[in-house]
Order: structure tokens, then C-alpha cells, then sequence
């Protein structure tokens, strides 16, 4: 009879699900590979990941925007489309049952709405959302439900952004723009400070699939390690926040989370 263990199921530090099952407050800063197992392309990875792809300079910029906005626009409003016909997947729904037993403070880098839809509140999306749109010229909100393409349901977009033209503001008949944070630009504000106090006042901080490369959101972990809070990377591959770990899960989000979750892995059975 083979051994019906599954064998490449990572093996969590004993000490690591201590932490995670004594913990009363958690810190969980997420990235792009958070919401890789549910289809969304990460940014760095060589070959398929977004920049590889495509310019940041060319899409994720003010300069971009004010020289090309149909481009810009268009690009966004396709990987929205994309977002809104993915489904979050098991590492979502751990981190959300989670915060049922504890008070899980989720921050993300990630501009989709993956964790909302599992169930969990989200602190700060520190380089904001797909979901949030606004005026360029007097900023005014644009409610998400006039963006052709982003009802509930709508069929998922082509392999291919198609061009179109961003809508005018109804206030002031500027360009619709992406609530997206481009390169260059300030973090929404008091995301940061939100996201910093709920690192210092953990008793577990939970790193997610990101490179560790782009900051701000990069010098979160190092709050954590600098006052001795418990840091744990879950990504695949090492990265720049690696030698800032206590620990490390060499897994999937989606492998992984369930795992570490007190609870979830008999849940999820
Ligand atoms: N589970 C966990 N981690 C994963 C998975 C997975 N299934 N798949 C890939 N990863 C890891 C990769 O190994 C990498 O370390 O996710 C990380 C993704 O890194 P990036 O693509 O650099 O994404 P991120 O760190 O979120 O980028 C930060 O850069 O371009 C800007 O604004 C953009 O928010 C983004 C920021």
C-alpha cells in the first residue's frame, strides 16, 4: 500500500505553530505571490511575471500616465477584468478563518481584492486597488460599478488588454484614473503608520509572497525583527527579507497557510 502521505506537504517548525497557535495578535504582510495559486501574475518572476512582460516605467508611472492615459488605463482596467474572474483560493480563506480565533491584521502590497472576498478585513492595501478609481483632476471617486467589465460575473478579459478610453468625471470631465499607486507616487494616507503600528504590536508576523524589494512596504518585517517579534516567510524561493526571518516555509501560500493556521488544515480535510 503506497503511503497515502502527501510527501512534498511542508514540514512546519514545531516552535513556528506554537507561535501561531499562542499568537493573539498577528501581523500578515502579503505580495504579489499571495495571489499567485489563484492566477494573478507576480511582477518579478523571470519570464511571467508582469515586468517581464511589460515597462513599468510604461504603465505604472504619472509619466506614463500623462503621456499614454488610454494605454495606462486600458492595461489596469484589463487586469481588474482578470482579477474579478479569479476566485481566492485555500491560503485566503486560512488567513480569514484565522482571524475568527485571533486579531489578524492583514497588509498587503497587492491591489486585487483577493483577501476581501475570503473574508478577511484589510488593514492597508498599501499601493492601493484595482477597485478604487478617481478623477486626475479633482480626484473625485468614480464608483467601481460604471467601469464597463467590472460587474460581479462579467466574463474574464482576453490574453490581451484592449485599448480604451478611461471615462470622464462626471464633476469635472477629467480622465477616470486606476486608485492604483504608481511608482514615484505618495502611499495612501496613513497606510503606512496603520500597517507599522499593527507590525510593532504583534506577537507574529507572517511575510506572504513578496520579493522584499520594493519599499516602503519592504522595511515592515525589519520593525518586527528589530524588537524581537517572530517573523515567518512563506514563499517559494528565498528573497531580500529571507536573513530577516526567524522562519521559513519554502511552500505556496496556498500549501502553506492552511497549514499554519491553527485549525484550518482539520478544517479544510
Ligand atoms: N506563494 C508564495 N509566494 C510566491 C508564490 C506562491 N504561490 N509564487 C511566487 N511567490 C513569490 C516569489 O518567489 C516572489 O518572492 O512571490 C514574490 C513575488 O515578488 P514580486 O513579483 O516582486 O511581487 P511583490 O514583492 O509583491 O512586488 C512589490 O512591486 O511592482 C511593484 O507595486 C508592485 O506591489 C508590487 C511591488
Amino acid at each position: 500500500m503506497d503511503d497515502a502521505r502527501d510527501h512534498d506537504r511542508p514540514d512546519l517548525d514545531p516552535a513556528l505553530l506554537r507561535a501561531a497557535r499562542t499568537a493573539r495578535r498577528v501581523a500578515v504582510l502579503t505580495g504579489a505571490g499571495m495571489s499567485a495559486e489563484s492566477g494573478v501574475p507576480t511582477f518579478r518572476e523571470p519570464g511571467e511575471g508582469f515586468w517581464s512582460r511589460w515597462s513599468p516605467e510604461e504603465l505604472a508611472t504619472p509619466e506614463a500616465w500623462e503621456d499614454d492615459p488610454q494605454l495606462v488605463w486600458s492595461w489596469y482596467l484589463w487586469r481588474a477584468r482578470q482579477v474579478r474572474a479569479l476566485a481566492p483560493h485555500a491560503g485566503h480563506r486560512a488567513l480569514a478563518a484565522w482571524s475568527r480565533g485571533a486579531r489578524v491584521e492583514v497588509v498587503t502590497q497587492n491591489v486585487d481584492d483577493l483577501h476581501e472576498r475570503a473574508g478577511s478585513a484589510v488593514l492597508a492595501h498599501l499601493h492601493g486597488s484595482l477597485f478604487a478609481f478617481r478623477c486626475a483632476g479633482c480626484s473625485a471617486p468614480y464608483p467601481a460599478e460604471r467601469v464597463p467589465g467590472l460587474a460581479p460575473g462579467a466574463a474574464a478579459p482576453g490574453g490581451e488588454p484592449e485599448r480604451e478610453h478611461p471615462p470622464a468625471c462626471p464633476a469635472c470631465g477629467g480622465p477616470v484614473r486606476p486608485g492604483v499607486v504608481w511608482f514615484g507616487e505618495l502611499l495612501p494616507e496613513g497606510a503606512l503608520d496603520r500597517a507599522a503600528e499593527a507590525v510593532a504590536a504583534a506577537e507574529l508576523v507572517v511575510v506572504v509572497g513578496t520579493s522584499g524589494l520594493v519599499q516602503p512596504a519592504a522595511s515592515l518585517p525589519l520593525i518586527a525583527a528589530g524588537r524581537g517579534i517572530p517573523v515567518v516567510e512563506i514563499d517559494p524561493r528565498d528573497t531580500a527579507l529571507t536573513p530577516h526571518a526567524d522562519f521559513t516555509v519554502r511552500a505556496g501560500a496556498a500549501r502553506a497557510l492552511p497549514l499554519l493556521v491553527p485549525g484550518a488544515a482539520a478544517a479544510s480535510c
